[in-house]
């Protein structure tokens, strides 16, 4: 089985390949217009998008949305957390967590797809911690700085597998592929 994935972020298209070879599905990439949408959930965005993607007769296409949610914060940056990675960066959220006790947080992914004109949505969470200083070169975003509860690395100090068994992308990618096994 294939299935498209609309991303031009690199990352994601690897990590997504890496869950979905599990179950034989294969991934290929998807160049579509920036599918932009405006709402403060990465669930909404996400399925904003797809629908978008079926209306334009794209069937068994993805998107994926994601972001970190810091608890002290408010949940900041959210749904934010692209333009607040191309503005604020890494800096600027370990500046805003400085002297903070409770640096718990959490990443969630929300992916959905167009499948025979109607939209799924599939939601991953991964909880952990913001490190007080950025470790390791994998990954991307905010990988550096993100600790997942119970491990002392950060996912920029993990491999692809590593990740991808308990990340938000990880998670949200294994329940779409239990659905598509389902579907076809
Ligand atoms: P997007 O809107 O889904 O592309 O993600 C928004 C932003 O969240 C990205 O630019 C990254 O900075 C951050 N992000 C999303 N997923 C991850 C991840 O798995 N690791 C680190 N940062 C992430």
């Amino acid at each position: 089985m294939r299935i498209y994935l609309a991303t031009s972020n690199k990352h994601k298209l690897a990590e997504a390949r890496h869950v979905l070879s599990k179950y034989s599905i294969e991934v290929e990439q998807k160049q579509v217009k920036k599918l932009e949408v405006q709402a403060d959930d990465v669930e909404r965005i996400a399925e904003e998008a797809a629908k978008r993607l079926c209306e334009q007769g794209e069937d068994l296409t993805v998107v994926e949305d994601a972001g970190l949610y810091i608890n002290a914060l408010n949940g900041f940056p959210g749904p934010y957390s692209e333009y607040v990675y191309k503005t604020l960066g890494i800096p600027g959220i370990l500046k805003l967590m400085d002297g903070v006790a409770d640096r718990s947080a959490y990443f969630k992914s929300a992916v959905a797809v167009c499948a025979g004109s109607s939209v799924r949505v599939f939601v991953g969470i991964a909880e952990g911690n913001i490190a007080e200083e950025p470790r390791g070169s994998g990954g991307f975003g905010f990988d550096p700085i993100f600790i997942p509860l119970g491990l002392n690395k950060t996912f920029a100090e993990m491999t692809l597998e590593e990740k991808g068994e308990i990340s938000h992308r990880g998670r949200a990618f294994k329940a779409l592929a239990e659905w598509l096994k389902k579907y076809k």
